[in-house]
């Protein structure tokens, strides 16, 4: 008999472009569970700093700001709003400029470490699927299900052309170098690098269609959790 009360957490990792957002945006949609989308909080702290004038050296500064901030998600058809501090900035955080400053903002300990625990209790008490660099290694080392999420650099920069709300200014050369800093920036860092978990499974999407890719996931969800059913998975969403 499945057990209808259980909380289950997903973790899907890997470099900018891989396709992490989109596909965990449609399982969690399939699932009816919660998404949690890590990049969005850095890139959440990223606006704000930039909207008080805060310099990331200025630590007492930005200490208060962490200490303030107020960042939450709420699904909307196939988007998930972002808001940070009560302004809706799902668009605002994905700019050129705010893939850099959040970059830079996710390199700072006092950051990461402000960050860790909102990201633990926005899946408190319910199933959720968390995307990031660090979701299976470092916010839910315990999770059930964790995917790492990769593809060439050619086909992540190719997607992250298409993502971006402002095109006027970026062309397929000048996202793949910044994307090329970006993945060394993340995987170099000393906190919490963008790592492959030892118990993560590996997709390469390079070739792969986002339904592919979901299609994936998703037999290895019901593989790794097969305590729960498929009518669980329609009918109940707990947070
Ligand atoms: O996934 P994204 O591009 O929205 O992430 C924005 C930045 O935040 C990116 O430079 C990587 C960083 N990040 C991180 O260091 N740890 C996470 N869990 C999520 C994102």
């Amino acid at each position: 008999m499945a057990n209808r009360n259980r909380n289950f957490i997903i973790t899907i990792d890997g470099p900018s472009g891989a396709g992490k957002s989109t596909i965990s945006k449609k399982i969690a949609s399939r699932l009816n569970i919660s998404y949690i989308d890590t990049g969005a909080m850095y890139r959440s702290v990223a606006w704000a700093t930039l909207k008080q004038g805060i310099d990331l050296s200025a630590t007492a500064e930005l200490e208060q700001l962490l200490k303030n901030i107020k960042i939450r998600f709420q699904a909307a058809g196939e988007k998930n709003l972002v808001f940070c501090n009560e302004h809706e900035v799902t668009d605002a955080i994905r700019t050129p400029q705010m893939d850099q400053l959040a970059s830079a903002v996710s390199g700072i300990p006092l950051v990461r470490d402000a960050l860790l625990p909102l990201q633990r209790d926005a899946a408190k008490d319910c199933s959720a699927i968390i995307d990031g660099r660090d979701a299976g290694t470092v916010i839910f080392p315990e999770a059930g299900l964790k995917i790492y999420l990769d593809a060439d650099i050619s086909a992540r920069a190719r997607r992250r052309l298409k993502d971006q709300a402002d095109t006027a200014s970026i062309n397929l050369q000048s996202v793949t170098k910044a994307l090329a800093e970006r993945d060394a920036a993340d995987s170099s860092r000393a906190q919490a690098p963008l790592r492959m978990a030892d118990d993560a499974i590996l997709i390469d999407s390079t070739k792969l269609n986002i339904d592919e890719v979901c299609e994936k996931i998703l037999a290895l969800f019901f593989e790794h959790f097969q305590d729960i059913s498929h009518e669980q998975t329609t009918t109940d969403k707990n947070c």
